[in-house]
């Protein structure tokens, strides 16, 4: 295929509602950060657009939540979201909003146009409706009692404890969440997209044109959706928060746009204000057959992209999607990812973790994103544990790519005079031939790979390549040749040979995982003292990439290990769901997040009868070195004393605590942290602002009482 004019990469627009995890990050945000890396070092012509979702009835439902205005909600989210992602080195071209008078007008004129060309229907039903409140009730503000497993916490689309799709004539006994109140059934017009008039467009634009380019889990979704029968859509409600339907459509009054209706043309608004920004035409990147678009997506998002919006587009003259790479799902420690269980790992909390709590905090962003792109859920769910991560980063990062950069340099300022050395090629054997054929095949693989979306297998080619150079220079062992300069008179010369290849290999390197791990390409640019200029993928596969007699930096540390004491205490966060409170000057209301009632699976007595929980009274607290988490506690049960580590040191002073009666887990199996062997846990209660409290029995009790 030819190289494509431009490009056009989006990432999904999260929902303004709350923080995002790092299941959306492997999703939709690093993958597409990686390939748009990749094509600016191609010096391809690309745009690179994200922003704010913050429409639909998330928004509302959260303010109500927390206690504040959706104005405030989506004025905090959008905030941190930006942050969090620049944090990360997620690099949009722009982070917009879909609250933007600019979103607003581009929404409503899109409607207006299919309105015009009479692309759309419109039809009467009855809808719910609360007479108290003098509105028409969205889904989710209509509970009652399942159809299938009977449980009361289900709503209007979704059965909260068994999981089933709903909609809400299928409630039994359904209430209003906003009166109490029995809702009626109420008249009201609504316009309708007939996805069922695009049909055979698309069969033969996804089944067709995409069946074999596109990943098999996409277009298995779009062909059970055509095949189950494709039905009107409807792309109005009856709501105040969203875009307003334009005054010029009749009836409209009172309704806005509905969300998945509106968010994908953020796309199109992020790219128009983006180009106002630069003083560029955003015309040709929607409009011009020569434009590459990719949607970078979770896959829960498939048909929006895949076939709603695409008809959408199709109907307005655009341009369709050329990939629309779905990520699946990605899984924490052995359970799914879940908001309302606090089973999750926020962007921000490994932000305020590892990345803000050390300075130079950019090797601990690659960090998380070497490995969560090298578990990448590209074909099936992926797991993210924290022993995996410690594995990728000690084994792979510290021991393969940062001990082959750490080697090149220490024996270079070592052996050669901290400058690049020369060549002597009249010496070379199969040894050198082979590591240049190495350098020189990689990157043509890497691109390919890229090209094709499979990023996990392209950054393994890249730690294959640093794996390469460390077996060279394990079968060159120039320390050893540098023990010989006595005796052997070339001994020297095939040191400089060796380290001239590690060093123009380490060059190439940089090239190679600068896409991946940005951060780790900067801090070589310096090392090697040179532009980044050098980042340009052309240069990839050159052995001229540093001159003889160059001088270079000292070496700098690129990637720190992972301790096992930073593995459990993440372990036990997140078993206790803490979270890190969000800082938000603007509006006071924190989220509710740890207080709302969890999910877990339903247990038997059995399972709850396995804890040995007592009561215990603190008698000794001292912080532990180095860990401004931990306090070393030594706690008083039945004529015992026990050693207990818990991570309460930002909660609690140890002279506060002398003498607190709390509640122990005792037969929880011991683990050590940092060198302290702890025998047991302090159950917390979390409060709304993210503080922990005590839990303790009403009255004073003998230490070692038994709870049950
Ligand atoms: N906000 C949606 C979600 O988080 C994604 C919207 S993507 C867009 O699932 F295309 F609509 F923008
Ligand atoms: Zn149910």
């Amino acid at each position: 295929m030819s190289t494509p004019k431009r490009y056009l990469v989006t990432s999904a627009l999260p929902y303004a509602n709350g923080l995002k995890h790092i299941g959306h990050l492997a999703g939709a945000y690093i993958p597409a950060d990686i390939y748009v890396r990749y094509l600016r070092a191609q010096k391809r012509d690309v745009v690179f657009v994200c922003g704010s979702d913050e429409h639909g009835t998330a928004i509302p439902i959260q303010a109500k939540k927390e206690g504040s205005t959706p104005q405030q909600i989506i004025d905090k989210y959008h905030q941190a979201l930006k942050e969090d992602f620049e944090a990360l080195s997620v690099s949009f071209d722009i982070y917009h909003r879909t609250s933007e008078p600019l979103h607003h007008q581009t929404a409503a004129e899109f409607f207006t146009h299919l309105h015009e060309k009479g692309a759309l229907q419109t039809q009467e039903s009855e809808q719910y409706y609360d007479e108290a409140s003098k509105t028409f009730l969205a889904d989710r503000y209509i509970k009652g009692t399942c159809p299938h497993c009977k449980s009361d916490r289900a709503y209007g689309d979704q059965c909260e404890t068994c999981g089933r799709t709903l909609s809400p004539d299928e409630l039994i006994n359904p209430l209003s969440t906003l009166s109490g109140e029995t809702p009626q059934k109420k008249k009201t017009t609504h316009w309708y997209l007939p996805l069922n008039e695009h049909e055979a467009f698309l069969r033969e634009w996804i089944l067709g044109e995409h069946g074999k380019d596109w990943r098999p889990t996409v277009v298995g979704q779009c062909k059970s959706w055509i095949e189950g029968g494709l039905q009107p859509r409807a792309v109005t409600r009856d709501l105040d928060w969203g875009v307003k339907l334009p005054d010029a459509i009749p009836g409209g009054a009172g309704k806005v746009l509905y969300v998945w209706f509106d968010a994908p043309i953020g796309y199109i608004s992020a790219t128009k204000q983006w180009a106002l920004d630069h003083g560029k035409d955003w015309t040709p990147y929607w409009k011009d057959k020569e434009t590459k678009l990719v949607h970078f997506i979770g896959k829960d998002n498939i048909v929006f992209h895949c076939i709603i919006f695409p008809v959408m587009l199709k109907l307005h003259g655009y341009i369709l999607p050329d990939q629309v790479p779905a990520n699946e799902f990605l899984n924490l420690e052995g359970d799914k990812m879940s908001t309302s269980r606090n089973w999750k790992l926020d962007m921000r909390d490994y932000i305020h973790d590892f990345v803000k709590a050390e300075n130079g905090g950019g090797q601990c962003v690659d960090m998380l994103r070497y490995y969560l792109t090298q578990i990448a859920p590209e074909t099936k769910d992926s797991e993210f544990t924290w022993k995996g991560y410690q594995d990728a980063v000690n084994s792979e990062l510290v021991a393969i790519f940062g001990n082959f950069v750490n080697r090149t340099w220490v024996l270079m300022h070592k052996l050669c005079n901290g400058k690049v050395p020369h060549l002597h090629p009249a010496l070379f054997d199969e040894n050198e031939n082979a590591l240049i054929q190495e350098i020189q095949g990689a990157p043509a693989r890497i691109s390919e790979l890229i090209e094709q979306y499979k990023f996990r297998e392209a950054l393994f080619e890249v730690i294959d390549l640093a794996r390469k150079g460390n077996q060279y220079m394990q079968k060159r062992e120039p320390w050893m040749l540098a023990k010989k300069t006595d005796t052997d008179p070339t001994a020297q010369q095939q040191i400089d040979n060796c380290l001239h290849l590690c060093l123009q290999l380490t060059a190439n390197l940089t090239i190679l995982i600068n896409p991946f791990l940005p951060n780790t390409a900067l801090t070589l640019l310096h090392m090697m003292k040179v532009v980044d200029r050098m980042l340009d993928w052309e240069n990839a596969g050159s052995l001229k990439l540093l001159n003889a007699g160059y001088p270079l930096r000292a070496p700098q540390l690129l990637f720190r290990k992972i301790e096992d004491a930073e593995v459990t205490l993440q372990i036990e966060k997140l078993q206790k769901g803490m979270t890190n409170p969000i800082a938000t000057p603007a509006s006071p209301a924190l989220p509710e997040k740890n207080n709302t009632a969890t999910n877990k699976p339903v247990i038997q007595y059995e399972d709850f009868a396995k804890l040995e929980l007592r009561s215990g009274i603190i008698r000794k607290a001292e912080k532990v070195e180095k860990a401004d988490k931990l306090l070393k506690l030594e706690v008083e049960l039945q004529g015992e004393i026990r050693t207990i580590v818990s991570g309460i040191a930002e909660h609690y002073q140890p002279s506060d605590i002398i003498d607190k009666q709390v509640t122990v887990v005792c037969n929880l199996a011991p683990r050590k942290m940092r060198g302290i062997e702890s025998n047991g846990m302090i159950l917390m209660a979390t409060d709304r602002n993210g503080k922990l409290h005590f839990v303790h029995p009403e009255h004073p009790i003998e230490p070692g009482s038994l709870i049950s």
